[in-house]
Parts: structure tokens; sequence; C-alpha cells
């Protein structure tokens, strides 16, 4: 198994409701190390850029008010395995449709305030931690 690292957000839902300890808890207890992280205002541009690969979508420009909202800790997760791991531990995008135990299951709202995001495969996991953290801030 290879040690990877992963992008992951804890969404303004969940910052509003002081859920960030809860989520950090449920990653560090599956064995994923937070390796890097900050609390952050994204911009409009920042979060239409974050998500530029859903702008046809129709809910994108919801997607990006939400994501402005208000605080984001974005963070940047290691281990085993971590890009799936990661979602394992997140559940489906809609909590309807989540696993008993994960964090969509138990903190998600709605499809769209669904606390936590995190990186669907290697490349977007390189291309997002990169997106918001240098080299330096990674500390493994
Ligand atoms: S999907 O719908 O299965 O293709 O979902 P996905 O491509 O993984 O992620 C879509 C992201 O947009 C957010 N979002 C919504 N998705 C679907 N429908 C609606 N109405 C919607 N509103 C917001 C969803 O939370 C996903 O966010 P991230 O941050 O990528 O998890």
């Amino acid at each position: 198994m290879a040690v990877e690292r992963t992008l992951s957000i804890i969404k303004p839902d969940a910052t509003r409701r002081n859920l960030t300890g809860k989520i950090n808890a449920k990653f560090e207890e599956k064995g994923l190390r937070i390796v890097a992280q900050k609390r952050i205002q994204l911009s409009d541009a920042q979060a239409g850029a974050f998500y530029a690969e859903h702008k046809a979508r129709p809910f994108y420009n919801d997607l990006v008010s939400f994501m402005t909202s208000g605080p984001v800790v974005v963070q940047v997760l290691e281990g085993e395995n971590a890009i799936a791991a990661n979602r394992e531990i997140m559940g489906a995008t809609n909590p309807a449709n989540a696993a008993e135990g994960t964090i969509r299951k138990e903190f998600a709202e709605s499809i769209e305030a669904n606390s936590v995001h995190g990186s669907d495969g290697p490349e977007a996991a390189a291309r997002e931690v990169a997106f918001f953290f240098a080299g330096t801030e990674i500390v493994g």
C-alpha cells in the first residue's frame, strides 16, 4: 500500500457549527495524519477556480456562494491509501446515501452543505493540495 496525501476541506456549514475538532477526530481515529491545516475565508475567485470542473453544472453558482459563506479549514491528510480512505470516512456526496459512521451521515445538512470535501483521485489530490499549500507548509 502506498502512503498518499489528499486535500480535505471542512466546509462552512461545519465550521459554523464548531465541528472542526469532531471531524478531525474522525480522520485521526482512522489513521490519517493532518500534515497541513489552515482556516481561511475563500474569495469568489478562489472558490470559482477550485470548482472550475463543475462550471457547466446547474449548481455551480450556488456551490461557489456556499463555499464563500463562511470560513473553511483546508488541510492535507496523509496515510496509507489516503485518497480512498478519506472518501470512505467522508461518505457519499449526498448525505441521504451516506453510510453509518461517516462524516456526512453524522454531520451533513444537504448535498450542498455536506460538511467536507475530499480529492477524488491522485491527479485531483496533487492539483488541489498545490492549490492551497506551498511545499514548505506541509510537514509530514
Ligand atoms: S456528483 O453529483 O456525484 O457528480 O458529485 P461530485 O462531482 O463528486 O461533486 C459535486 C460537488 O458539488 C457539490 N454540490 C452538488 N453536487 C450535486 N448536486 C448538487 N445540487 C450540489 N450542490 C453542491 C457537492 O457537495 C460536491 O462538492 P465537493 O466539495 O466536490 O464534495
